[in-house]
């Protein structure tokens, strides 16, 4: 069934690169007004030039956001009329073991990736339409630990649990989590390659299908939850069967 997303308003929080490109590109493809917000001006410019140029009939604004930075998510926000959709994948943070980190580096998923979504959907919420629908990006690795990281997969449950207590205090705004497992993707392609191949290496052989997600992958799942009706509270993994939920 194609996705009819005209009239629409669909927010992109970290939409210049990776998995919220691919949901600009798709929410693009079906017809939406779009949105895109990250530190880097530049980067969003070229985004914006390449999504107009493949969808010359699309709008797309762009500004500047920094999810750690709450003052600036207002301002961001503030100049956006109404929001239909709304997707973070903004986030910077360390991941490592109890012994190795500090408590500031510990906190760092919790800071960027936690309370940045937390803040950017409390901003929103005031210009959210009454069929509006809300992804969180949280990550499979909240439920199940691929190495010592434990304030990482902390922070991945606890958005779990933010979509649910959200589900239940907006609606009839949906809220929904994608979770994703290792992407091929912008984010590991910036990686040092040897870390990148082990990670890679590990994690198709810890799957059911032996491969790893692509963001287009990730995008088509997000896409759905913008648009299915009857989805709230929910979480969805689109890993391979990392997860095997
Ligand atoms: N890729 C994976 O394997 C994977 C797996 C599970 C979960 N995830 C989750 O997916 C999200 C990352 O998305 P991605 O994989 O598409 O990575 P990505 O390509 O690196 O995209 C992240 C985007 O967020 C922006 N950003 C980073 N820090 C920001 C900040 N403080 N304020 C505003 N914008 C910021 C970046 O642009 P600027 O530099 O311009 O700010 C970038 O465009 C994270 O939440 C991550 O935990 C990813």
């Amino acid at each position: 069934m194609a996705q009819d997303l005209s009239g629409r308003t669909v927010v992109l929080i970290g939409g210049g690169s990776g998995i919220g490109f691919q949901v600009a590109l798709a929410a693009a493809e079906a017809g939406a007004s779009l949105v895109l917000g990250s530190r880097n001006l530049d980067k969003l410019s070229n985004a914006a030039t390449q999504i107009e140029q493949q969808y010359p009939a699309v709008k797309v604004q762009y500004g500047a956001v920094d999810v750690e930075d709450e003052a600036s998510i207002g301002r961001f926000i503030s100049d956006i009329e109404s929001i239909d959709h709304l997707l973070v994948t903004a986030a910077n943070y360390v991941t490592g073991s109890l012994e190795e980190l500090s408590l500031e580096q510990a906190a760092s998923p919790f800071v960027s990736k936690f309370w940045g979504q937390y803040n950017a959907v409390r901003h929103a919420r005031p210009k959210l339409s009454a069929d509006a629908s809300i992804v969180l990006m949280s990550g499979a690795a909240g439920a199940r630990p691929p190495g010592a990281a434990p304030a990482y997969v902390a922070c991945n449950s606890a958005i779990e649990g933010l979509g649910r207590g959200l589900a239940v205090e907006l609606a009839p705004v949906r809220v929904n989590v994608v979770s994703p497992g290792t992407v091929e993707g912008n984010l590991w392609a910036n990686r040092d390659q040897a870390v990148r191949d082990a990670a890679f290496e590990s994690y198709r052989g810890a799957t059911v299908l032996h491969s790893l997600p692509q963001e287009r992958d990730v995008a088509e799942v997000v896409m759905m939850l913008f648009s299915n009706r009857a989805m709230t509270g929910a979480t969805i993994f689109p890993d391979s069967g990392y997860t095997f939920h």
